[in-house]
């Protein structure tokens, strides 16, 4: 039997790359975002369809309670249960301002996505896998894709540091609650990875690659999340919870 896998964010970038890599580990894959199917059909059938991986696209707001419910709803029609949670879907603010500039509708927006969303969805998965019976060696294996912005100051984009932070507490918090359900919870912090999120600031991030910030010069590729994230989610990891890696190129060492 396989594991069915629920990947949010799962139609571009990061997200997609770990759907494509639990497919090719053996998975059903579940996607959830906001964009209409036909905006990703193309992709979906030649990655998906093509290759026959059982594939269920939900659409809909990680922000939106009856969307939320919706996604459960629709992964246990198609697939009778969820064995792995990556909440991966996230948002950067639409306009990077100082932080004595942020707007409460901005703050809003990124909280109620990446960390609101992520909180009540997980809450939701939980449930239902501790109903679930065990198969597999664990009940169920949950990856929050955080971000080095949990640690890392941004003040021109506070509002994202801050719902990163909650992240990193939601990943604590439901490890702890979790553990005695047979359930692992991990997280995994990229650093700056190659996709539409950063292209705004592409320029900016190259001249830091060329000046050496990050120890290993280059950009991040979504296969380099992916690749943690399908570890996190494999039964190798059977007790080791509430922790995080960064895939950040070794952004986080501190360096005299
Ligand atoms: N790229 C980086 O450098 C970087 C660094 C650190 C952490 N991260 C984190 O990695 C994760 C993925 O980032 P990415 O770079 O792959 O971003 P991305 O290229 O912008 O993709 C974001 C994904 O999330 C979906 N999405 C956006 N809003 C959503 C919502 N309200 N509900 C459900 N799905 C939604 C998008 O699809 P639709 O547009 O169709 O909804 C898309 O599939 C995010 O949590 C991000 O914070 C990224």
């Amino acid at each position: 039997m396989n594991k069915t896998a629920v990947i949010t964010g799962g139609s571009r970038g990061i997200g997609f790359a770990i759907a494509r890599k639990l497919a090719m580990e053996g998975c059903n894959i579940v996607v959830f975002a906001t964009g209409p199917l036909n905006k990703y059909k193309d992709k979906i059938d030649e990655e998906f369809n093509k290759k026959n991986v059982p594939f269920l696209y939900v659409q809909g707001s990680l922000s939106d309670k009856d969307d939320r419910e919706k996604l459960l709803r629709e992964t246990l029609e198609r697939f009778g249960r969820i064995d792995i949670l990556v909440n991966n879907a996230g948002v950067a603010p639409l306009l990077r301002k100082d932080l004595l500039e942020m707007s409460g509708e901005s703050y809003e927006r990124v909280m109620s996505i990446n960390a609101e969303g992520t909180f009540f969805l997980t809450q939701q998965v939980a449930k239902r896998m501790i109903l679930q019976e065990k198969i597999f060696p664990t009940k169920g294996h949950i990856v929050n894709v955080g971000s080095c912005s949990a640690e890392v100051s941004s003040v021109s984009r506070g509002e994202y540091c801050i719902s990163k932070a909650a992240v990193s507490m939601i990943t604590k918090l439901f490890a702890d609650r979790l553990a005695g359900d047979d359930i692992i919870v991990n997280e995994i912090r990229p650093g700056v990875i190659h996709t539409d999120m950063v292209s705004a600031v592409e320029e900016k991030y190259n001249r830091l690659i060329s000046e050496g910030v990050f120890p290993i010069a280059r950009w991040g590729e979504p296969e380099d999340v992916a690749e943690m994230v399908a570890f996190f989610c494999s039964d190798s990891v059977r007790y080791t919870t509430g922790n995080y890696v960064d895939v950040d190129g070794g952004f986080h060492i501190r360096r005299l």
